[in-house]
């Protein structure tokens, strides 16, 4: 309890109107870790060292938050906290879904990264055991002017009523005290949030994106949520907000991809074309859908890549030239690849072991193109693929639209 008052203690004192003047002061400063001592000394001449110290820590937050939240320089967090919160782009995209409701309790509601999308236009339960996290979920909807619709409670989620409460979102924890909890684990457990919707029919639940497909009860839908290539979580949704049993969302464009079911996908060597799908795509099990929605091809059964002989154009995949493409030969890599003037590459392993780092050591290239090497199998076969990006400006398109693939 000790610790917890003296955070709390801390947190009121950056609140307090000389905290806000030094933590405002140092949003002007430039301080780096070279100038940090030498600043640190500076303001302590004129502040106690206390809340120095404390406006110094949360000044570095505010600056990794950035990253996150458009509004982090009027936020607060805690380290675990920041590490573990939706980014302003994924809530808003993931509250959405709750458009019907009137009243969401937002279970573990952590520093209130969610809660600040899902209290803008509905009333929130914002309920976190932490008091630190609790107490930071109010500022921070309160620098979103969200504060308002927000009721906090102070509880362990398991003894909450959730009397009145037309919705839930859950985003249980993943780390405590600075660690990360075993893969796969989380505080309060999974099986607890899925049971709430035996009380409430409507729940999301975020989760990490490496979850078990058999984890994922039946009737409900798991999707997985990547901003650009970068896979970011799962979320799994009641059946009474289910809408497919799967999907992959591309944010910021808010592109969609469902199940397109269908007939088995043919595979055969690449053509002129290689579509690399986005990371969601891949994990919510969507290649087939994807390759069936675009007329494209698998160049063999397990492998996750597409070709075509066109240069499609997809939000779900990368899509790359070929250049090159053969039966895996270590020894011919190097002149290959000098023969195409490639002077650098980026080296994309899928279904073949080999060292990637090692494998970059030991090829000597020169040439003015930078190529993407890929080490794959076509038909079970080792394979080797030179490709370029045939238009960069085309792979991040930015109009959203719903796709059904
Ligand atoms: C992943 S964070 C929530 C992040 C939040 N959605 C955000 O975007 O900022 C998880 C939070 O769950 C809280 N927590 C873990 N177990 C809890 C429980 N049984 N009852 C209440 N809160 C709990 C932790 O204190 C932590 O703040």
């Amino acid at each position: 309890m000790g610790s917890i008052n003296r955070a709390l203690g801390e947190l009121a004192a950056l609140v307090s109107p000389i905290g806000q003047e030094l933590l405002d002061r140092l949003a002007r400063m430039e301080v780096t870790p070279e100038t940090e001592l030498r600043v640190g000394a500076q303001l302590r001449r004129e502040y106690p060292a206390e809340l120095v110290r404390a406006a110094l820590g949360q000044h570095e937050l505010r600056r990794r938050a950035e990253a996150k939240f458009s509004r982090a320089q009027r936020m607060y967090f805690t380290r675990d906290g920041l590490e573990q919160a939706s980014s302003e782009v994924v809530a808003r995209y993931r509250a959405r879904r709750f458009a019907g409701a009137i009243r969401v309790a937002d279970l573990c509601c952590g520093i209130g990264g969610d809660l600040l999308a899902l209290a803008d236009g509905r009333e929130v339960l914002a309920v976190d055991r932490d008091p630190l996290h609790l107490r930071m979920a109010t500022l921070n909807a309160d620098a979103y002017g969200v504060a308002g619709a927000v009721t906090a409670v102070p509880a362990d989620v398991r003894d909450v009523d959730l009397a009145g409460v037309d919705a839930v979102f859950i985003d249980p924890a993943r780390r405590a005290q600075g660690h990360r909890l075993r893969a796969g684990d989380s505080e309060p457990p999974l099986s607890w949030s899925i049971s709430v919707a035996d009380r409430i029919e409507a729940v999301g639940i975020k989760a990490a994106p490496g979850i078990a497909r058999d984890q994922v009860p039946a009737g409900w839908e798991v999707e997985f949520i990547a901003d650009r290539r970068e896979l970011k979580q799962a979320v799994l949704w009641s059946p009474a907000l289910a809408a497919s049993p799967s999907r992959a969302t591309i944010l910021p464009t808010g592109h969609v991809l469902v199940p397109l079911p269908g007939g088995e996908v043919a595979h055969r060597a690449p053509g002129a074309f290689l579509l690399d799908p986005n990371p969601a795509v891949t994990r919510a099990g969507l290649v087939e859908d994807l390759a069936r929605s675009l007329g494209a091809w698998k160049i063999d059964p397990r492998i996750a890549f597409l070709s075509s002989d066109e240069p499609l154009r997809t939000p779900f995949a990368r899509t790359l030239r070929v250049l090159d493409s053969g039966p895996w030969d270590q020894k011919a890599l190097s002149p290959r690849l000098r023969a195409l003037d490639v002077g650098s590459v980026d080296i994309r392993r899928r279904g073949l072991a080999g060292n990637v780092e090692d494998l970059h050591r030991q090829l000597t290239l020169r040439g003015t193109r930078a190529a993407t090497l890929v080490m794959t199998r076509v038909d079970d076969r080792p394979w080797a693929l030179v490709c370029i990006d045939p238009d960069p400006s085309h792979q991040d398109p930015t109009t959203p639209q719903q796709c059904r693939a």
